[in-house]
Parts: structure tokens; C-alpha cells; sequence
């Protein structure tokens, strides 16, 4: 949010009163003075008006859970127990999902509370490859590499998807590579070409990679090589 918005947010601040304020140095980011009522600003830095803090510093938070089967990819829901029942709740500080997993989906989940960092991860533009092993029904046919190579037309969002890679792993067993992450997408991939995903594991996203030895619900927070590996 640009400086002058979070000053005129403050009651009474009229959007010029937040400028002059800007302009006479009156305003910190951060501590240090900031004379540009246009600078972005972002919940993990601290404003003050003559000393006075009126936005104190979020402490931004990325974990890796190990999503196990049966949880949702959501912060509440009435019926289903949700991912965020398996982190401590002192950690909660407004988590969001950075790419869900369908709830019968299991591996590797993000979640962070910064919403410009999760979007480099998610945003199908950046391109950051998203890796799943996955168990199929009957034998991947030979025509499916090259169907997921071409792209294959979502009607209902009107798109193609972007050129994905299979590795066959065994008759019906793949490791599957998108750089986008549409509702539902390696499931209806395999559905596509007359296949049935039946189990979905996420190994990878970008650099980030599910640790072995990370048990199934257990999480940890990211390195700062892993949080700074996005683009
Ligand atoms: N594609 C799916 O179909 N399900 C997931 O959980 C993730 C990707």
C-alpha cells in the first residue's frame, strides 16, 4: 500500500494532511524518514508520525507442511478438519495457502502470510514449476505425455494449459510437472485422456522441495535460501 494511503487510513487524516506529513519528514518507514508519499509499504515494515508508530511491523512467517489425505486446503470450514488445525495457533498470523491441495491430495503445502511473495509461486505468468507423483487407475498410454506436451483445452475456464512434462515411473505411475496450478488440474489432465487420478502427492514447487523426513503433518519453517529462491 503507497505511505500517504496508510497515513490517510488513520481516522481523521485527511489524503493532504497525510502528504504534507510525508513531505516535511515527519513520517518513518522503518525508522528512517521517507519523504515519498507514493512508496510502497508493505505489513512487515513499521510507520510512525513524529515517533508515533501508527503501523507496527507484521513478522512475515513461510512454513512447509506435510499435508496428509483428508485435510483441507482452507483456513475454516464447518465439516472438515482444515490445514491450518495442524499449526500451532500462535503461528496462524493471518496464513494463507500458497497453492492448494485437493483434500485427498497429499505433500507439500505453503503457507505464508505474504500475500506479494505466495503470488510468485502461484501466479501461472512466473512459471515456477509445481512436481507431483502421481498413481493412476489403468496404464498411462503412450499419447499421454505427448497430450500434457501440447496442452490440453479447460473449457470451462476457456484456456489451454501450459506444455507439461510426464516422466512414466512404471504402468501407472508418473511424475508430472505444471507451471500452473488451475482447480483440479493433474486429475483432469489424467481425466482428459481417459485416465483416473487415484493418488496425488506434491513433491516439489520451484526450489522448494518436501523433505523426506518431514512427517506426514508435520511442518517447518522455510530456510531463508528456500524464501528467497522465487524469482
Ligand atoms: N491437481 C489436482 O488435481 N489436485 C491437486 O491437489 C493438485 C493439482
Amino acid at each position: 500500500m503507497k505511505l500517504s494511503r496508510i497515513l490517510s487510513n488513520q481516522d481523521g487524516t485527511s489524503r493532504k494532511r497525510a502528504n504534507a506529513l510525508i513531505a516535511a519528514g515527519r513520517v518513518t518507514v522503518n525508522d528512517l524518514p521517507c519523504r515519498v508519499a507514493a512508496q510502497e509499504v508493505d505489513r512487515f515494515a513499521s510507520v510512525a508520525v513524529d515517533g508515533e508508530v501508527i503501523q507496527a511491523a507484521d513478522t512475515p512467517c513461510y512454513l512447509m507442511l506435510h499435508k496428509p489425505a483428508g485435510y483441507l486446503s482452507a483456513t475454516v470450514d464447518a465439516e472438515h478438519p482444515t490445514v491450518l488445525d495442524l499449526i500451532a495457533p500462535d503461528l496462524h498470523r493471518d496464513l494463507h495457502i500458497a497453492g492448494r491441495l485437493d483434500r485427498a491430495s497429499t505433500g507439500l503445502l505453503i503457507l505464508t502470510n505474504d500475500g506479494q511473495w505466495s503470488r510468485q509461486l502461484t501466479e501461472p505468468k512466473v512459471k515456477i514449476p509445481k512436481i507431483y507423483h502421481v498413481t493412476t487407475a489403468y496404464p498411462i498410454s503412450e499419447e499421454t505425455s505427448e497430450r500434457f506436451a501440447e496442452g490440453l483445452w479447460f473449457e470451462y475456464e476457456q484456456l489451454r494449459t501450459s506444455p507439461a512434462q510426464l516422466e512414466q515411473l512404471g504402468a501407472r505411475e508418473a511424475r508430472v510437472t505444471i507451471y500452473e496450478g488451475r482447480y483440479h488440474q493433474i486429475k483432469r489432465m489424467f481425466h482428459r485422456v481417459g485416465n483416473r487420478v487415484t493418488a496425488l502427492h506434491r513433491e516439489r514447487m520451484g526450489d522448494i522441495r518436501l523433505n523426506e523426513d518431514l512427517a506426514t503433518g508435520d511442518y517447518r519453517p522455510l530456510t531463508s535460501e528456500e524464501i528467497l529462491s522465487l524469482p
